[in-house]
C-alpha cells in the first residue's frame, strides 16, 4: 500500500462521511465504512460491545497506547455550497467529527505499513456519540482502556490555518454540569397576591443571586461560569402560578471550583425559596469533567508537531465540554487541535473544515503513536 493509496483512501472516506452524516449512537453506516476500509488492510478489530463505533488494533505486545477519533454528526442543517455536502436533511458534520474518523482511519493505515518494527499495540478507538452524553463513557465500560498507558485525542480547529497544531497542557474544556430547579409557591388571582405565594419573586431572586457565585464567591482568577438557559412558568397574565421551572449550567475548569458552585446553586435556590416562604426541589445532572492534558505528553506531542513541520501554537481554552476528559481521568493524556483553516466557528451550519488538512493529521499522529510507544512509554 503507498502512501499515496493511504492519502487517496482518507480523502474518500472524510467526502462520504461527510455528506451521510449521522447522529450519536445512530453511526451505523459510519461504522461499516471504517470497518470495511480498515479490515480491507487486514487490521484486527476488537470483539467488543459496542451498537456503533469501533476499536482497531494495529502492533503487538503489552505496551499500549491508544489514539482516538470521534465519530457522529450534529442536528443541524448544513449551509455550504460542498460538492460533499450533506445529503440528509437536518444532519450535519458540523463539529468536524467525519475529519477525525478520517485522520485517524490514516493513522490506522499508515501504522499498519510499519506493524513490524512498533514498539508495543495502538488501540485505535472510534468512538460514538461524543455531542450526547455517553460515547466515551461506552467505549470505558467495555474495558478496552484497561491495560492502556496513555491516549492521544484530535479535534479540528476552525481557528488555526492548515499546517497549524495547538496544544495546551492541564484545563483546555470545562466540567459540564446541569440543574433543573423548580421553586414552588402558591398559586393565585393576581390581583390577590397577599392570599397566595408567587414563585416567579423566588425565581427572579435566585436568577440574580446566581450570578454573584462566580462574581463573590469564585477565586476572580479561576474560570468558572453559571448560565439558565430555560425559564418556565404561568399560563396567562391574570393568575400567579404554582410553580416555575428552571434550568441551566455550571461550567468549571477543575473539582474544587466545580463543587463550590454545585454548592453554592443548591444553597442559594433552597435559602431563596424558604427566604419567601416557598420550596425548591434542584436536581442534578452531573456531566463530563475538565479536560486535564498531561504536561509530559503534551510536552512530547509539540516535539514531534514540530518535528513533523508543523507551526504549533498555544490552544485556546472553552467552556464547552469534551467528553475525552473521561478518558484523561483514567489514564494520562493530551487533546490535540489540528488546524483545519480558518473560517465559521464548530456547529455552525456553514462550518467547512479543509481536506488538505487531514492527511497530514494523519501522518502526525502516526508518527506520534510510534514515537510514544519507543520513547515516551518506560520513561513516563
Ligand atoms: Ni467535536
Amino acid at each position: 500500500m503507498s502512501d499515496h493509496f493511504i492519502q487517496d483512501t482518507v480523502l474518500e472516506v472524510f467526502y462520504a462521511l461527510h455528506s451521510h452524516p449521522e447522529l450519536s449512537y445512530e453511526e451505523y453506516e459510519t461504522t461499516d465504512l471504517i470497518r470495511s476500509t480498515l479490515r480491507r488492510s487486514g487490521i484486527d478489530i476488537l470483539n467488543l460491545p459496542l451498537k456503533t463505533g469501533l476499536v482497531a488494533a494495529v502492533g503487538h505486545g503489552d505496551r499500549v497506547i491508544a489514539v482516538r477519533a470521534d465519530i457522529d454528526a450534529l442536528p443541524i442543517e448544513e449551509n455550504t455550497d460542498l460538492s460533499y455536502r450533506s445529503i440528509y436533511s437536518g444532519k450535519m458534520h458540523a463539529c468536524g467529527h467525519d475529519f477525525h474518523a478520517a485522520a485517524i482511519l490514516g493513522t490506522a493505515l499508515l501504522l499498519k505499513e510499519q506493524e513490524s518494527s512498533l514498539k508495543g499495540l495502538v488501540k485505535i478507538i472510534f468512538q460514538p456519540a461524543e455531542e450526547a452524553p455517553g460515547g466515551a463513557g461506552s467505549v470505558i465500560e467495555t474495558g478496552v482502556l484497561d491495560d492502556v498507558k496513555t491516549i492521544f485525542g484530535i479535534h479540528t480547529s476552525p481557528a488555526f490555518d492548515t499546517g497549524t497544531v495547538a496544544l495546551r497542557e492541564g484545563a483546555t474544556h470545562a466540567a459540564v454540569d446541569r440543574f433543573r430547579i423548580v421553586f414552588r409557591g402558591k398559586g393565585t388571582h393576581a390581583a390577590h397576591p397577599n392570599l397566595g405565594n408567587d414563585p416567579f419573586i423566588i425565581a427572579a431572586n435566585f436568577i440574580t443571586a446566581v450570578q454573584t457565585v462566580v462574581s463573590r464567591n469564585s477565586d476572580p482568577f479561576a474560570t468558572n461560569l453559571i448560565s439558565i438557559g430555560h425559564v418556565e412558568g404561568g399560563k396567562t397574565w391574570n393568575v400567579i402560578p404554582e410553580e416555575v421551572l428552571l434550568e441551566g449550567t455550571i461550567r468549571s475548569m477543575n473539582d474544587k471550583d466545580r463543587k463550590l458552585c454545585q454548592d453554592r446553586v443548591m444553597k442559594l435556590a433552597h435559602s431563596i425559596a424558604a427566604a419567601f416562604n416557598g420550596m425548591a426541589d434542584v436536581e442534578w445532572l452531573i456531566g463530563i469533567p475538565a479536560i486535564s492534558n498531561d504536561k509530559e505528553l503534551t510536552d512530547f506531542a509539540r516535539e514531534i508537531a514540530l518535528c513533523e513541520g508543523f507551526k504549533v501554537e498555544s490552544a485556546p481554552r472553552s467552556l464547552g465540554g469534551e467528553d475525552f476528559a473521561l478518558y484523561e481521568q483514567k489514564i494520562k493524556g493530551t487533546f490535540i487541535q489540528i488546524g483545519s483553516g480558518k473560517g465559521l466557528p464548530l456547529h455552525n451550519p456553514g462550518f467547512i473544515a479543509d481536506p488538505q488538512a487531514i492527511y497530514p493529521a494523519s501522518v502526525y499522529m502516526a508518527h506520534l503513536a510510534a514515537q510514544a510507544l519507543e520513547h515516551f512509554y518506560d520513561f513516563n
